[in-house]
């Protein structure tokens, strides 16, 4: 069953809608079909060892229904100067440290759960403080994994063409990295190969990943 829907979404991206059911729930749902399934299950094991994520009340076939959040995104924030970059980074590198403290899914050969997409677009500055939304990509696997791909997307976005953007990665960077918990260079190969293989890069972007990995080596490297 397809659930009824207002006109207009909340959010529109590239994969996917985000409407507003009422005050209480959303409803994200993949444009083209996708098991919402796996993604699910990442948020339930994140919420039952306490880290902050919406509750997901139901997952079907595309369509994913959860608690609808209140406050402006972390990134939001930052571009209107409520939130610095430094407090932005050290926001995003603690997310980081608390997930990756939470034990894994299966065996120690598994590794941890990753979100794999940890950016501030993705987490909502809430009146029960930050919470992280947009677990499409979670997977388990070794946390320098999930530090190497924000670090990667924060260089990315600091070389891109929109200047309001571009200056608040670019700030983000050196704070993000100094902040975590790991290693965000020792897997960063792995990250530029994954990302490589995305079909939804352009080869242009796809160009673009070995410099930002460059940049995230120097970055970490002037900081050590
Ligand atoms: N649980 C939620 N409550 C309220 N708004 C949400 C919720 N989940 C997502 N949104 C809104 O939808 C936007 C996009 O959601 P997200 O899950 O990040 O999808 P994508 O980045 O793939 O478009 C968010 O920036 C936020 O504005
Ligand atoms: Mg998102």
């Amino acid at each position: 069953m397809v659930t009824p829907v207002p006109p207009v979404p909340l959010a529109s991206g590239r994969d996917a809608e985000v409407f507003a059911l009422n005050g209480r729930r959303v409803l994200r749902r993949y444009r083209n079909f996708c098991d919402t399934a796996p993604e699910a299950a990442a948020v339930a094991h994140a919420a039952r060892h306490g880290y902050p994520v919406p509750e997901v009340y139901r997952a079907q076939g595309g369509e994913l229904e959860m608690e609808r959040l209140y406050g402006p995104t972390m990134l939001d924030a930052s571009l209107d100067g409520r939130i610095s970059p430094q407090e932005s980074s050290r926001i995003l590198a603690e997310l980081h440290t608390r997930l990756h403290g939470l034990p894994g899914r299966g065996g120690a050969a598994q590794g941890r759960l990753l979100h794999m997409d940890l950016h501030p677009g993705n987490v909502v500055l809430t009146p029960r403080g930050p919470v992280v939304i947009d677990w499409t990509n979670a997977r388990d696997g070794a946390p320098d994994l999930d530090l190497a791909l924000t670090a990667l997307l924060l260089a990315l976005t600091g070389d891109s063409a929109d200047p309001p953007l571009a200056d608040l990665a670019e700030a983000c960077l050196a704070p993000y990295v100094a902040h975590t918990t790991g290693d965000p260079t020792r897997l960063i190969d792995q990250v530029v190969a994954l990302r490589s293989d995305d079909p939804n890069l352009t080869p242009e972007e796809v160009a673009l990943l070995p410099r930002a990995a460059a940049l995230v080596r120097q970055t970490w490297a002037a900081q050590a």
